[in-house]
């Protein structure tokens, strides 16, 4: 643990959605060993597609993903806010030929009756923080009159009015204990990015304080800040200083989904639960760059200082700013924020065109609402996008194509509260998913950025990489011919595990292939206001993607997936390559173990396991290939549902220790950074909280997972 965190520390991070793009990214710097496609591969130029893909890559139009963007941008579409929008979207899929319909799902949503800020200075001088952002008259929604107030979902209640101090990055509450600073009943001043925005409100309430303030520090902006000359959105690239990142603060590593009916679909009449375990009980509220300036400024020469502090990352971006821990004698905040919370219905969007093999399914989704009345990255450029898809796949559906698999759309819901829509859906589906799934498809932030972005299952890597290579990569973003070498420039092959972050979540807890794709920005790219009231139409259609031709580009790649996973003759899986993937995690479990308080600590069961799903995994696809070559359709069968099912073995009945929706024993979201994922986490899990016994009970445990998934693999032809 200690490896990550220090690593963490020591880069900036700018997050999107849920997820922390950048916590996933900085991976690759940690353990090269993921990278399984590693050589850069050549391509062919301009790529050859078959008649069908040419059909559904050349549906896509830049002008009506544009028009899609801009209705979902334009209305308050929060959690529970807005069925019209839900409907709008039912409709436009109808139109493809989709069956669609809505799912409504009753969860707990919170919202703010009242909430503020206000800096009382040593001097008697007051400064009361800014809860929204700025109107601008070049940004349409920054000036609606129903905007969302900036908050922090799930936060507790309170009116407290306490000294501060400023905890650094990751939450370096050591440095200030060390000092003997006390930290009870005082407020915690943090800065995003790192860890996920939630584990730093448990970390102070674990110590007892009163309250936190999350501001965003330049730190997070790269290359691209107002002290290196770049002008500030609208007139240019840089953060806008007003700007607020709203989220979610639910104690997002142990559940997913509504906090009330964690583990059961929720309905009219289901049971519910206390929420008091898994949200915060303490208020917690999200700054602006601007005012957290002002927090920062009044803690200057007190407490421990930078130096002292010693700790990479403590220092952020501002020039004037010595970040001084504090307290600073008499220099209080006054939090005074009540949050309303109650049951609300909130609207899933399901499209349907039934396959030829009904108890086949690949399910593709994106979730619809947004912290603000734009959302234009997040998630709606990826909404628009599957409109555009869903369009696509009715050009197919006219010229009388039926898929092979049953296809679903899902337009999830109250994603920003906690994966509600998605993880509600899914457990009212479970068994009907866990015999019919082949794999889930996510597509969130579609588009923040030119840089391309993917994490998925072992499985079905190579082939979706495959489809990288038939995509144009859009003039204007660099001399990349295919989407392939974009994503090779930024990743060096490199390839993620699944965290959490996104409505993945729940199909890959149960044991269901997933894969996560969408595009982000670099260092050196426009600013992408994440969360906030300036991710919008405006702001990407001047910075972001002015000729919604990355979304084109994303939406193309998408289809090729969604449309091979869904007709292929063999459901294009490699499993050689699972087993790859699962060898990198062991080495990187191993070096865990090394750095560990139980340096002896056998895996070898696990490695044991995973020979032996290297085994089957190579004999099937002999198998596999055999079948194809002889177009043995009895054979391809059996195969085609081994590679449905395989994954099923990864999911461990009783979940995860504490967190029992948590049920994938290859990886989880970590404990203690809630987004990137932790590799084989339960034994991961043990080893971090000191317990000898329960990692080897789980070295055991998961080594049969490993196995229960070779099993199903094993083919006798
Ligand atoms: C729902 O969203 C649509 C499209 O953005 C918008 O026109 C409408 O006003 C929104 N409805 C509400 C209740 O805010
Ligand atoms: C805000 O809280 C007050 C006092 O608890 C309550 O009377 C009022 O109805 C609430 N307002 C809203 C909009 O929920
Ligand atoms: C919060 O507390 C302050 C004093 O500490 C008080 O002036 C203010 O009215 C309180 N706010 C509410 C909503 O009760
Ligand atoms: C700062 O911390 C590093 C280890 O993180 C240590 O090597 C170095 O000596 C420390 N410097 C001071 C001045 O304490
Ligand atoms: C400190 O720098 C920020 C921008 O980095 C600027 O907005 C602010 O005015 C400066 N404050 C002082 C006191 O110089
Ligand atoms: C799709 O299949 C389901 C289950 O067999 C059936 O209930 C439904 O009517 C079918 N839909 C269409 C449009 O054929
Ligand atoms: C990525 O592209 C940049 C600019 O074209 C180039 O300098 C760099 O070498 C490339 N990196 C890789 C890994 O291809
Ligand atoms: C679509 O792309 C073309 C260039 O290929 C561009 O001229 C046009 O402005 C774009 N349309 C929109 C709505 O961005
Ligand atoms: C773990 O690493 C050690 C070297 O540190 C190596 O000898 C051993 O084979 C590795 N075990 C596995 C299972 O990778
Ligand atoms: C494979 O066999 C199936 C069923 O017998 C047949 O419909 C299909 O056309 C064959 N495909 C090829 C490529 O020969
Ligand atoms: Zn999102």
């Amino acid at each position: 643990m200690g490896r990550l965190l220090a690593l963490l520390m020591l880069l900036g991070g700018a997050s999107a959605c849920q997820r922390d793009w950048d916590a996933l990214h900085r991976r690759k710097h940690q353990h090269q060993s993921h990278n399984n496609h590693a050589k850069r591969a050549e391509v062919d130029y301009p790529p050859a597609l078959s008649d069908v893909e040419s059909v559904l890559v050349n549906s896509f139009d830049n002008k009506s993903i544009s028009d899609w963007s801009y209705y979902y941008t334009h209305g308050d579409h929060l959690g529970s806010h807005n069925k019209t929008m839900a409907e709008w979207t039912a409709d436009k899929w109808r139109a493809a030929g989709f069956d669609a319909y809505l799912a409504e799902y009753p969860i707990w949503v919170t919202y703010p009756n009242h909430s503020s800020l206000t800096l009382i200075r040593p001097d008697g001088t007051t400064h009361k923080a800014n809860l929204v952002e700025e109107v601008l008259a070049e940004d349409d929604t920054s000036s609606y009159p129903n905007l969302i107030p900036a908050y922090h979902g799930m936060s507790g209640s309170g009116n407290v009015t306490a000294e501060y101090v400023y905890v650094g990055y990751v939450s370096d509450f050591k440095v200030l204990e060390d000092a003997g600073i006390e930290l009870k009943g005082k407020i915690a001043l943090a800065n995003y990015g790192g860890i996920y925005r939630g584990t730093k409100v448990k970390n102070a309430q674990d110590r007892d304080m009163a309250g936190v303030v999350i501001y965003t520090d330049p730190l997070d902006d790269g290359e691209i800040t107002e002290e290196n000359g770049y002008a500030a959105y609208p007139n240019g690239p840089a953060r806008n200083p007003s700007s607020i990142q709203r989220g979610s603060v639910r104690f997002s590593s142990i559940y997913s989904g509504d906090p009330t009916t964690v583990g059961w679909a929720s309905s009219e009449d289901s049971p519910r639960g206390d929420v008091s375990r898994y949200n915060p009980s303490i208020p917690s509220i999200p700054l602006s760059m601007k005012d957290g300036h002002a927090l920062l400024l009044a803690l200057q020469g007190h407490g421990v200082t930078a130096k002292e502090a010693n700790k990479s990352g403590w220092t952020g971006a501002f020039g004037n700013i010595t970040y001084d821990s504090g307290p600073a004698p008499g220099a209080v905040v006054n939090i005074d924020h009540l949050m309303n919370g109650y049951i609300a219905p909130v609207w899933d969007v399901i499209g349907i065109i039934n396959g030829t093999s009904p108890d086949e399914v690949v399910v593709v989704g994106n979730h619809r609402d947004a912290w603000v009345i734009g959302g234009a990255a997040d998630p709606n450029s990826g909404s628009a996008i599957l409109i555009e898809l869903a369009n696509a796949f009715g050009k197919l559906l006219e010229k009388g194509w039926k898929p092979r698999r049953t296809i679903v759309l899902g337009s999830w819901d109250a994603e920003e509260f906690g994966l509600q829509g998605s993880t509600e859906w899914v457990e009212s589906h479970l068994p009907w998913l866990t015999s019919t799934a082949v794999a889930y498809l996510n597509i969130d932030v579609g588009v923040s950025g030119p840089r391309t972005s993917f994490s998925g299952s072992g499985e079905i890597q190579t082939f979706v990489v495959e489809q990288m290579k038939k995509v144009l990569y859009p003039e204007g973003w660099g001399d990349f011919p295919t989407l392939y070498d974009m994503w090779y420039n930024v990743t060096e092959g490199e390839i993620s595990p699944l965290g959490s972050g996104s409505d993945y979540a729940s199909f890959y807890q149960n044991g269901i292939g997933c894969i996560d794709i969408g595009s982000d920005g670099g260092k050196k790219d426009p600013i992408y206001h994440y969360h906030s009231n300036y991710d919008s139409y405006a702001w990407m259609s001047r910075f972001g993607d002015p000729e919604f031709s990355l979304h084109a580009a994303i939406g193309q790649w998408l289809s090729l997936i969604l449309y091979h996973v869904a007709d292929d003759v063999l459901v294009p899986w490699d499993l050689p390559n699972a087993a790859t993937v699962l060898e990198a995690y062991l080495s990187e479990l191993n070096e865990t173990v090394a750095d560990s308080d139980f340096p002896d600590l056998d895996i070898s069961p696990i490695a044991s396991g995973i020979a032996e799903f290297k085994k089957q995994a190579a004999n099937i696809k002999r198998v596999a290939d055999q079948a194809l070559a002889f177009n043995d359709t009895v054979i391809l069968g059996v195969v085609n549902s081994k590679y449905r099912d395989f994954s099923r073995g990864f999911a461990s009945a009783g979940g995860l220790p504490g967190r029992e929706t948590f049920k994938n024993t290859i990886s989880a979201p970590g404990i203690d950074n809630g987004y990137g994922a932790d590799v084989f986490p339960a034994v991961t899990d043990s080893i971090n909280k000191g317990d000898e016994e329960a990692a080897n009970e789980w070295i055991e445990k998961t080594a049969g997972a490993i196995l229960r998934a070779a099993e199903i693999l094993e083919v006798n032809y």
